[in-house]
């Protein structure tokens, strides 16, 4: 008999729950109790009874394998990954103002985690809030979910909530560019950030409505808030499209994939291929310059690409996962830095702009706006981002 063997009870499924973790590897021969598996089953936990597979050796020639060594003299050419963390915190209430794809899968996910104790939705067609908070009621019925959960179409339904989320405002449908949607959004969400300025004071914002750097600084306009308490979800999503194209690109798994992406949520994102690694390793050493610019163009298509395919709207899923990213490292499931978009002072010479930068996040906001070194190219990238945001929106620079 193993000596080694060790028992997994639910305590562990819900220790790796609170760690933000979606797999709890287990050695063969080890006991998992029955509800032990109940309870990863229920939190969306995978249960793996292998060691994790060590990643193949890979040749190289005498360059690559200096530089592999010069990278492991300097690992901070790496993007830092997220990691669980012990700070964290159930919101008392989140709101979701907008139920279409986004929102909807956003209240799903939410639910399931159990990150607050109340969500309120809230859409202006009526039944339709009403509708997906009763559906996620039932739910909780296999689900487990404790979160409370109410809907309407009265704005005042993001009183006093810790978190809320705007997607309301329209989609675009093939043929059209995000800012083609800049005049018919910033009606709404001006009228949302006002409501938000009312009801809930000491939110913080999450704006997915596109364009989203844009309506980020529509939304600091509307509601008056501090540059912290206002963020756009853009780089998390775009980050991950990047991170699936250079794993589709090099044959590995995405859990292999480190790399983000900074700029604007168009035609002017910069995902960073100067900090992508895979296996932890510069991506240099795994694809050649063609193939990078490829992946980098794929996840500046990624949205439209979608988009394309649906006919009638854009992407919900993987918007809906960024969203709730940003609010893991809000109230502190998540550690570490996660692009978001906000306004800048002076940070990457940038000013009075809304671009996505790497930040730490927590409670009040943006805890910190974390400046990488990046290449000059990919800086000039940035800044060229932020003054073709600043100039559709028709601001000045200070
Ligand atoms: C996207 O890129 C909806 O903007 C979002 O799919």
């Amino acid at each position: 008999m193993n000596s080694q063997r060790t028992v997994i009870a639910e305590e562990q499924v819900r220790d790796a729950y609170r760690r933000g973790r979606l797999i709890l590897n287990y050695r063969p021969g080890d006991i998992v109790t029955a509800q032990a598996r109940d309870t990863a089953e229920r939190l969306n936990i995978r249960l793996v009874d292998q060691p994790q597979e060590s990643p193949p050796p890979v040749e190289a020639d005498g360059v690559t394998a200096t530089r592999r060594a010069l990278y492991r003299r300097n690992p901070g050419w790496a993007a830092s990954k997220s990691t669980a963390s012990s700070r964290a915190q159930t919101l008392t209430k989140l709101a979701l103002v907008g139920t279409g794809g986004v929102g909807s899968h956003l209240a799903h996910l939410a639910a399931n985690r159990q990150i607050a104790e109340e969500i309120s939705l809230i859409d202006i067609l009526p039944g339709a809030a009403e509708s997906i908070a009763l559906d996620l009621r039932h739910a909780s019925g296999i689900t487990g979910s404790m979160t409370r959960l109410n809907g309407g179409t009265s704005l005042d339904l993001v009183s006093d909530a810790s978190v809320v989320v705007v997607t309301a405002g329209r989609p675009r449908t093939p043929g059209m560019d995000r800012s083609d949607l800049h005049r018919i959004n910033a009606r709404v969400i001006q009228g949302v950030g006002e409501a938000i300025s009312t009801y809930a004071p000491q939110s913080v914002v999450i704006v997915v409505s596109n364009p989203v750097d844009e309506m980020t600084s529509v939304m600091l306009d509307a509601t008056g808030f501090d540059r912290e308490k206002v963020i756009g979800m853009a780089g998390s999503l775009d980050g991950a499209r990047f991170r699936d194209a250079l794993a589709q690109a090099a044959g590995v798994s995405v859990a292999d994939v480190n790399a983000m992406s900074l700029g604007s949520h168009g035609n002017e994102m910069v995902p960073i291929a100067s900090k992508a690694t895979i296996r932890e390793r510069p991506i240099g050493e795994f694809l050649n310059e063609e193939t990078i610019k490829s992946c980098r163009q794929i996840t500046i298509d990624g949205g439209a690409a979608v988009v394309r395919l649906r006919r009638t709207g854009s992407a919900t899923l993987a918007p809906a996962h960024a969203t709730l990213e940003l609010i893991l490292h809000i109230c502190g499931h998540l550690n570490g830095t996660i692009p978001a978009s906000v306004r800048l002072n002076g940070e990457y010479g940038i000013t009075n702009s809304v671009v996505a930068v790497p930040c730490k996040l927590s409670l009040n906001g943006v805890a910190e706006i974390v400046e990488l070194t990046l290449t000059d190219s990919e800086l000039q990238q940035l800044r060229r981002a932020a003054d073709a945001i600043r100039s559709r929106l028709g601001i000045r620079e200070s």
